[in-house]
């Protein structure tokens, strides 16, 4: 998967299912971060469902402070434009809403027999190893939230990692899903992203609870999150990691970056 991200295959199969993001799409070579494009776009009033994809990024992002790369081609590189019909307190959803669209379109190209799970907030896994990162970055206008950049990674062809991330991340290819175009899985993900926000628009967080429970990477691993060390319980109706300390103590986490010490399957107490 080394050709160039085709634009015109891109809009021919998002008319033939009446996509209602990906217009306009613009492709690029190369850029630094397609979420530079995307809040470039956002600030200067572009349209809900703009979507702007690169070959390679030279300066992409990750979430905390984080790079994200990925070789050119090998992945779907993509930021979305959206102007959310959420109110601030309803914001929190999306990131969630984000991962659950993208977990459900990889198993779906990976197949049932293979666990695709979601890390909380939204790292999507196979068999436990990472092969999406979604990266939302948000414009706030008093109370309101005016617009919101969704960046999406997903490996797609790399058939190997650098040997620090061979045993944490994977790839469609990997996995057996090959030969994908990424014009045709970028039109899942833009279906699957509509499908549930138009959930969380009228549902809020409560429209995710039963798959957020049961696609949960994290329930029963011993974790650290910015540095406070528990047992993931779960996932609250708010959408925060639920996380019970080392002196039983319960918490609720809206935020933070997790790290997983132990997974739930190699622990003996739960
Ligand atoms: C993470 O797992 O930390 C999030 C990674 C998000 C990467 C994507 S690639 C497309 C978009 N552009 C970026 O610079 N980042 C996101």
């Amino acid at each position: 998967m080394t050709s160039s991200f085709d634009r015109v295959r891109f809009q021919a199969l998002a008319s033939a299912r009446s996509l209602r993001l990906g217009q306009p799409i613009v492709s690029v070579r190369s850029t630094a971060s397609t979420n530079d494009l995307a809040l470039d776009a956002a600030r200067s009033g572009g349209a809900h469902g703009a979507t702007f994809v690169a070959d390679e990024q030279t300066h992409g992002r990750g979430r905390h402070g984080r790079s994200w790369l990925s070789a050119p081609g090998e992945s779907l590189l993509v930021s979305i434009l959206l102007r959310p019909r959420l109110p601030l307190s309803h914001a929190v959803a999306l990131p969630l809403a984000v991962g659950l669209g993208v977990r459900k379109v990889v198993a779906t190209l990976v197949g049932s027999n293979l666990a695709t799970e979601l890390k909380w907030p939204n790292d999507v896994l196979v068999s436990g190893k990472k092969i999406s990162g979604v990266l939302v970055e948000s414009q706030i206008r008093g109370a309101e939230l005016e617009a919101a950049v969704v960046g999406i990674g997903l490996n797609m062809g790399c058939l190997s990692f650098p040997p620090e991330l061979s045993e944490q991340a994977t790839s469609l290819a990997l996995l057996g899903a090959e030969g994908l175009q990424r014009e045709a899985v970028l039109v899942e993900l833009l279906s699957a992203l509509d499908d549930y926000l138009r959930r969380i628009e009228d549902q809020g967080v409560a429209a995710l609870s039963a798959e957020l429970e049961r696609h949960d990477a994290l329930r029963g691993c011993q974790l650290s999150v910015d540095g406070l060390v528990g047992r993931a319980s779960g996932i609250d109706s708010t959408g925060r990691l639920l996380l019970i300390d080392e002196q039983g103590e319960a918490h609720a986490l809206a935020a933070g970056h997790v790290v997983i010490l132990e997974r739930a399957s190699q622990s003996s107490d739960l």
